[in-house]
């Protein structure tokens, strides 16, 4: 994980001030120093639901999008080199020229080869290392290239047609264990179904469009860029699209009669069946008694115990070197 203190080692070390008016943190972890929260007109811009959450929880102001200006802006670097190029250029655009522009980021997200493209472009006024990453600050007009650098990450349509954006689950082909899933769309899905994770909307678009007695389809996507190109793949008026976290979806006034789901399997590097697992149960709480859950997953994830701990009956409708699709049924958290 990033080194949230990392952002305040300029501030520390006397080589740089904040300025004084609002100021945005694009893409900030949760455990950013709480000495930010008490800045009058301290925004955090973070699409992430979960961690949008955790953020508020302690205090600050967070908006998915942020629209600008600002007197100074931090940008934290994610696991997507077009977005930070984005996210840098989008903060340059939104401060003064003497309003600071700091970007904080690990080695393992590509904080060198940032720098490297930010020199190239522009001047950098300093750099400091901690924590097995770096942080640099800039000040000054935009050069031009950082318009191509934000029009780079801008949603465009993939060879399929998909409205997407790099950042985002599979963007540029639709995912092999996506399709494999779509195969068991049949005329058993049917009255209200629930999507978990459904980024940019390939089986929602899918799902409706194989099954005419869907009454209802809602999506549920943590990540507000991705649900925000869903709405404008998935033109069906039975899909109703939600902002939300999955692990703390609660139970419905009116539970679903299906759950499809491919799950998110990590949130940094290495694997993270947890978060599969945390999805696993949701949609046991989500279902109603008879319901079905039909999943596609990496064939290595360890889901099986989850599926028994939340399923009276599982199996295993096929499987291949890298995925396996499964139908869960009778979900024993559903009474
Ligand atoms: C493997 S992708 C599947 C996307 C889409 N259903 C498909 O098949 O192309 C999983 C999605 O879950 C989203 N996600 C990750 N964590 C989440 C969470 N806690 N709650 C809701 N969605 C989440 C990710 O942003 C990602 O879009």
């Amino acid at each position: 994980m990033s080194d949230p203190a990392r952002i305040l080692l300029p501030l520390d070390e006397g080589l740089l001030e904040l300025p004084d008016g609002p100021m945005l943190f694009i893409r900030p972890p949760a455990e950013i120093p709480q000495e930010l929260a008490a800045r009058e007109g301290f925004v955090c811009e973070q699409g992430f639901k979960p961690v949008a959450e955790r953020l508020e929880a302690r205090g600050f102001t967070v908006v998915p999008m942020a629209e600008g200006p600002f007197s100074g802006a931090i940008v934290e670097l994610t696991r997507n080199r077009a977005e930070n190029m984005a996210n840098v250029a989008r903060a340059v655009r939104m401060t003064p020229p003497d309003g600071p522009v700091l970007v904080s980021g690990n080695k393992t997200d590509g904080v060198d080869s940032l720098l490297k493209a930010v020199r190239k472009a522009t001047d950098v006024s300093g750099v400091l290392s901690k924590s097995h990453g770096k942080v640099f600050w800039l000040s000054g007009e935009a050069p031009a290239v950082f318009t191509e650098w934000e029009a780079a990450a801008a949603p465009k349509r993939n060879p399929a047609g998909y409205l997407t954006a790099p950042g985002m689950f599979s963007p540029d082909k639709v995912d092999k264990g996506s399709e494999a899933l779509v195969r068991y769309f049949d005329k058993s899905i049917k009255g209200a179904v629930a999507d978990l994770g459904a980024g940019w909307g390939y089986l929602a678009e899918q799902v409706l469009a194989a099954c005419g007695k869907i009454e209802s389809l809602d999506l549920y996507e943590a990540e507000y860029a991705a649900l925000e190109v869903a709405k404008v793949n998935v033109t069906d008026p039975r899909a109703r699209f939600h902002w939300a976290d999955v692990a703390g979806l609660g139970k419905p006034a009116t539970p679903y009669q299906t759950v499809i789901s491919n799950p998110p399997f990590h949130q940094s590097r290495a694997a993270e069946p947890s978060i599969g697992i945390g999805f696993i149960a949701a949609a046991a709480r989500i279902l109603k008694p008879s319901g079905q859950f039909l999943m596609v997953a990496n064939r290595q994830l360890p889901y099986e115990t989850a599926l028994e701990a939340h399923f009276k009956h599982w199996e295993i409708l096929e499987q291949d070197r890298a995925f396996k699709v499964i139908r869960a049924r009778r979900p024993k958290s559903a009474r």
